[in-house]
């Protein structure tokens, strides 16, 4: 991992702007302010940024993360948009409401962004910043709280700094967020469910849908219990968690210089070099391609428990516990 040694501050103006969009397209990170609370923002298709993003916070863990969009047309070409999340973006986008939707098969957010999942948290954010930056950047941008994990979320670019200062390029200071907390969460999959309140009230959501929402918290930077509604991906297939050789209908699935296996053996690679960054943006893609591969097991091999490996080995093992 390359922390970077300077964090480079510019208020939010047009050469901010083309700064920032330089910086995405570079793979690297930039904290930027959006009318709820900062966010940390890096390009939604490059698995590589994404995992130092998450180095970047600290304590990492692969919780998934808001893709953020310019309007609710490129958010239709990511999620399935049913009737009641049309009316949501309508009454409320742009603005502090996010919406979990089913994503579409050729989404454009890495799967490291999402933690595997098979659905997509959308938002349109309203700052003039953020609009700005999407606009410019033409893609979608991933943006946890621009925060370490554990810490409240930043409202100011001083807060930003205290947390983050030299572990990410860049910081666009738009002054004070006027929302000051973080979006309202809402899951439109079966029944519309709050996830976590925040700068869209409760009763104007249900007002617009005329119905009342079901309550789900979900547990931000929080080892979750298994079964909670944020809930994990999980392979069809069992884990075998350190792996030093394999047999029977196994795939494997290997970190740095591979077992020796027979031929027609499924595997696949997370980091041939023992990169952890690369690891981790290879990881639910290749656990979704060694579970299609149809084997009853993948084996994994040891990764080392440093750096990104501690958040790589807690969704590994999560993927390995025994279904409910
Ligand atoms: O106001 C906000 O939403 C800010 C600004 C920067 O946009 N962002 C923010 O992101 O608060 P973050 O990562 O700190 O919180 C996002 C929450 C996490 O608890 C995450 O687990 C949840 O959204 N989340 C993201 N994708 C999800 C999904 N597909 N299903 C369920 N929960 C999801
Ligand atoms: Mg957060």
């Amino acid at each position: 991992m390359t922390v970077e040694p300077g964090t480079r501050v510019m208020k939010a103006e047009a050469t901010a702007t083309a700064a920032a969009v330089r910086c995405l397209a570079a793979g690297g990170l930039v904290a930027f302010p959006t009318e709820t609370v900062y966010g940390l923002a890096a390009d939604a298709g490059n698995g590589e940024a994404i995992a130092r993003l998450y180095l970047a916070k600290g304590r990492p863990r692969f919780n998934p993360l808001i893709a953020h969009v310019a309007d609710v047309e490129r958010g239709r070409a990511i999620g399935r948009f049913n009737d009641a999340a049309e009316r949501l973006a309508a009454s409320f986008w742009p603005g502090p409401l996010t919406l979990v939707l089913p994503k579409r098969a050729q989404c454009a957010v890495a799967d490291l962004a999402l933690a595997g999942l098979d659905t997509v948290a959308l938002r349109v954010p309203a700052h003039p910043v953020a609009r700005e930056l999407l606009a410019s950047f033409g893609k979608p941008i991933v943006a946890p709280s621009a925060n370490r994990s554990g810490h409240v979320s930043p409202t100011s670019a001083s807060h930003v700094l205290a947390d983050l200062r030299g572990r990410i390029d860049m910081l666009i200071d738009g002054g004070d967020c006027p929302v000051g907390i973080e979006s309202t969460i809402v899951a439109l999959l079966d029944d519309p469910t709050l996830l976590r309140p925040g700068g869209v009230a409760r009763e104007q959501i249900e007002r617009i849908l005329g119905r009342r929402l079901v309550d789900a918290p979900v547990a931000d930077d929080a080892p979750l219990a298994p079964g909670m509604l944020a809930s994990h991906y999980a392979p069809k297939a069992k884990l075998r968690l350190n792996a030093d050789a394999v047999g029977g209908d196994e795939a494997l699935l290997a970190f740095g210089p591979s077992l020796v296996i027979e031929k027609g053996r499924p595997v696949l690679n997370l980091s041939p070099r023992g990169d952890l960054i690369e690891a981790a943006s290879n990881l639910f893609s290749h656990l979704r391609a060694l579970d299609a591969s149809g084997a009853g097991t993948i084996a994994v091999m040891k990764v080392p428990n440093e750096g990104l490996g501690e958040a790589i080995n807690d969704r590994l093992t999560r993927a390995a516990a025994p279904k409910p």
